[in-house]
């Protein structure tokens, strides 16, 4: 099986020339692939790319980072540098300075959706979550721009920092708004959404905590509801079905966007974790 770190292109998350941890001098951050290690099972879900900060994202990286940033932990893989050392073990009251109900974002792109929500959302920090850093930089400038003091930001695998860094029952909320849809057949293990992945929301999600998702991709959808549906501690709150767009306030986004403009359906699933 392939996994997150037998794929040399995940080396792109951290990288020389990032802008969040800027290169030595002596080139000793040059990008480093992983070395081959032990499998342990998790599948990367997300396209590598190589997407330039714009000035703003970059900016907002550079002078931000230390408040908003958070690195995830990969424990497999070789690269870390002190440099690119992933932060220490995840400490939500010390990253958002307060105790407060989490909703965490995977997958959260540009950050338009998490600003939105966090702007109307004040009680409730929201934990942006994303492999790859101009993204994140769009959505710390945002915050900044706004305001906002409830939003921070995770780089890395959120796979890792769901499995070793969030504890069980302690997310009041998790969205993931238009994940890859890997279409091809044989790239379908790679989808996020999946029965041992939402096994592993549905665990750290607070009893009562909500899992909403969306997508533009009709036969994605279908395989939410049926894993979503199948998971015996999550029910379905509209009914067998999809959630109605107007009942579940989430701002639309670019990918939503582009869906749309290219007359793909958009549907949206929220489940409740059943209470003990
Ligand atoms: C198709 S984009 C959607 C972005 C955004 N939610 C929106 O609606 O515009 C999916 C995002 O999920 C991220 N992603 C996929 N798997 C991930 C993982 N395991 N950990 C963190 N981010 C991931 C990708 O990097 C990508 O930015």
């Amino acid at each position: 099986m392939e996994t997150v770190h037998d794929d040399p292109a995940n080396a792109d998350a951290i990288t020389a020339g990032d802008p969040i941890r800027p290169a030595a001098p002596d080139s000793r951050l040059a990008p480093q692939h992983p070395q081959p290690h032990a499998r342990h099972g998790l599948i990367r879900t997300f396209h590598p790319r190589r997407g330039r900060a714009s000035a703003t994202q970059a900016d907002a990286l550079t002078r931000l980072w230390p408040e908003y940033g958070y690195i995830i932990a990969d424990p497999h893989h070789s690269y870390h540098t002190p440099e690119a050392a992933p932060d220490g073990p995840f400490d939500r009251e010390r990253l958002f300075g307060r105790r407060a109900p989490l909703v965490l974002e995977i997958g959260c792109g540009m950050g338009e959706a998490t600003a939105e929500m966090a702007a109307a959302d004040p009680a409730r920090d929201y934990l942006g979550v994303d492999v790859h850093t101009p993204g994140l930089g769009n959505l710390i400038a945002l915050a900044e721009a706004r305001g906002l003091t409830n939003v921070r930001v995770a780089r890395g695998d959120v796979l890792f920092l769901l499995r070793d860094g969030i504890e069980s029952g302690s997310l009041a909320a998790v969205h993931v708004f238009f994940p890859d849809p890997w279409p091809k057949a044989r790239h379908h293990k790679r989808r996020i959404i999946q029965p041992d992945t939402v096994a592993l929301i549905r665990d750290r999600l607070a009893p009562g905590g909500r899992l909403h998702c969306a997508t533009d991709w009709a036969e994605y959808a279908e395989q939410m509801l049926e894993v979503l549906s199948a998971d015996p501690g999550l029910r379905n709150l509209h009914g067998a079905g999809y959630a109605p767009r107007d009942a579940v306030g989430r701002p639309v986004t670019g990918y939503e966007r582009r869906g749309v403009r290219d007359g793909r359906p958009i549907a949206d699933l929220v489940f409740e974790k059943i209470g003990d």
